[in-house]
């Protein structure tokens, strides 16, 4: 992809699934890849520099990024990924206040702070990916924390879009849905993952490739006029309401 060798690039959650897949193709694409993840076992494992980074612990993200920077001499591109699919589900009466304000924080204070840092330390052109989900403009049933995260996560890259755009920062979003990463693997029974694929119009879920493939697009020179968007990577999904919606995370 055309301007990816040699460029610096973070990538929050790089120790699995999309993360990781997004880390494989900066790798073959010539980029020099930090990740930053909570899991250090599975950090380790990539072979790519990497921080220790928890986004549910407040205020952490700013020096996770400086940190992954540093490790990579600068800071060309960042991808903001990290986060525990669906989280939480209860409906509205059982809603619980305080983890809403946490799944909050650690999605949209998370995307902002880590952006707040890398845009410091970006000294020309650059480019942020944000991680963002299908449950970020449509509703499901009972997902109010993680479909508000999302949505915050989409208002947010319009935002820091508008913002850095003088300074030829691009900021971009990446909706996917039903993705078979380990969190959907080891999340959903079959039955619910069948469930969910039935509902795709292509006929199959995404493999995390396919949700790294946008991303590197977006990181790449390829996208270099576009900024404050948001790409939907659902198979159709979200083309019709002629199917099963009920009990879907993704
Ligand atoms: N898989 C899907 O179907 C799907 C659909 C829509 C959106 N997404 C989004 O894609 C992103 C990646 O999801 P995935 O399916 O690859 O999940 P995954 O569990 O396979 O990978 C997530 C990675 O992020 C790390 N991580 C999670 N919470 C963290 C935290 N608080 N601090 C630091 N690191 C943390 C994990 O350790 C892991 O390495 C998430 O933002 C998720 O919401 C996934």
């Amino acid at each position: 992809m055309k301007g990816l060798a040699d460029r610096k690039i973070v990538v929050t959650g790089g120790a699995s699934g999309i993360g990781l897949a997004t880390v494989r193709l900066l790798q073959s694409e010539g980029a020099a890849v930090a990740i930053i993840d909570r899991d250090t076992e599975s950090a380790e494992a990539v072979g790519v520099p990497w921080v220790e980074g928890d986004f549910a612990e407040s205020h952490g993200w700013r020096q996770a990024v400086v940190n992954a920077a540093d490790l990579l001499g600068g800071v060309d591109g960042l991808v903001n990924n990290a986060a525990a699919i669906a989280g939480a589900t209860a409906p509205l009466a059982e809603q619980n206040l305080d983890d809403f304000g946490a799944t909050l924080a650690m999605n949209g204070a998370g995307v902002l702070g880590a952006t707040q840092a890398a845009a410091d330390l970006m000294t020309g052109a650059g480019s942020v990916v944000n991680i963002a989900s299908l449950q970020g403009t449509n509703a499901s049933p009972m997902l109010y924390q993680y479909g508000t995260a999302k949505a915050a996560i989409i208002h947010l890259t319009k935002s820091m879009a508008l913002e850095l755009a003088p300074r030829h920062i691009r900021v971009n979003a990446v909706a996917p849905a039903m993705t078979l990463t380990p969190a959907v693997k080891n999340g959903l029974s079959p039955e619910r993952q069948a469930a969910s694929i039935a509902a795709i119009p292509l006929g199959y879920a995404g493999e995390p490739e396919d949700i790294a493939g946008t991303i590197g697009f977006l990181l790449s020179d390829l996208a270099r006029f576009i900024t404050g968007q948001l790409i939907i990577a659902d198979g159709g999904l979200s083309l019709t309401t002629a199917r099963p919606h009920r009990g879907e995370i993704a």
